[in-house]
């Protein structure tokens, strides 16, 4: 029998993911031990594999069937825009995609200006600009800290995850439109689906009852 494998972005999604599964019946012993330099973990039982691999990386595995599935924020999907299914809100992990900046920046997007934005989301920035607001953009790539950019005159806006809003309030920066809503995502290889669907499709289904029970 061949082997499911999942590919999860490493950190607290992992861990959350980890928690759901277990609530399904699906473990991972192994994956427990903090101090493992282990890169792949077995369920040999369960004929199960999983793998921690960096969220960006995350949808290049699953589209390439190195992975069947993949856990991963909607934010990283939508950036990565790898041919892949999003078969599942797992409902943890909620944020805002938004456009964000200090508040005289309104004006800046409500008069259609050309503007400045600096963004870890080159790709969703775009969409949202050219496609939704028909507004022509300088956008800005960086890689993290991107409340930094209006503030020391890089950009006017940016494009980021809010979650809380204390980065922004503790930078004199507020959120000025959203984007879309964020949460983890389960993808699937469109050949895994059709190959394993049995097992993937109550894969779905368990984890489906487990989060409708939780809200
Ligand atoms: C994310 C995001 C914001 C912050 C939002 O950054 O880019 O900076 O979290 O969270 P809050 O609304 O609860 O303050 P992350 O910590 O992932 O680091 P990064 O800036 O290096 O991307």
């Amino acid at each position: 029998m061949r082997y499911l494998t999942f590919a999860l972005g490493k950190g607290r999604l992992a861990n959350t993911t980890l928690k759901l599964f277990e609530q399904i019946g699906i473990t991972c012993e192994e994956m427990k031990d903090k101090d493992t330099r282990k890169l792949i973990f077995v369920n040999e039982e369960q004929k199960l594999r999983f793998f921690l691999a960096k969220g960006p990386d995350v949808p290049t595995y699953v589209e390439y069937g190195a992975a069947d599935i993949g856990i991963v924020g909607r934010d990283t999907i939508l950036q990565e825009g790898r041919n892949i299914y999003e078969v599942l809100d797992l409902g943890f992990g909620k944020c805002r995609m938004c456009v964000c900046g200090p508040q005289e920046a309104k004006e800046l997007l409500r008069h259609h200006e050309q503007i400045r934005v600096a963004t870890k989301y080159p790709r969703i920035a775009r969409d949202y600009f050219y496609n939704k607001k028909h507004q022509t953009v300088e956008i800005i790539k960086l890689n993290g800290s991107i409340e930094l950019a209006p503030i020391v005159g890089l950009a006017d806006v940016i494009v980021d995850i809010v979650e809380t809003g204390s980065t922004l309030r503790e930078n004199g920066l507020e959120v000025l439109e959203e984007v879309c809503p964020l949460s983890a995502r389960m993808v699937v290889n469109p050949v895994s689906m059709k190959m394993q669907q049995e097992k993937i499709s109550r894969l779905i289904t368990d984890l489906r009852t487990v989060i409708s029970e939780k809200q």
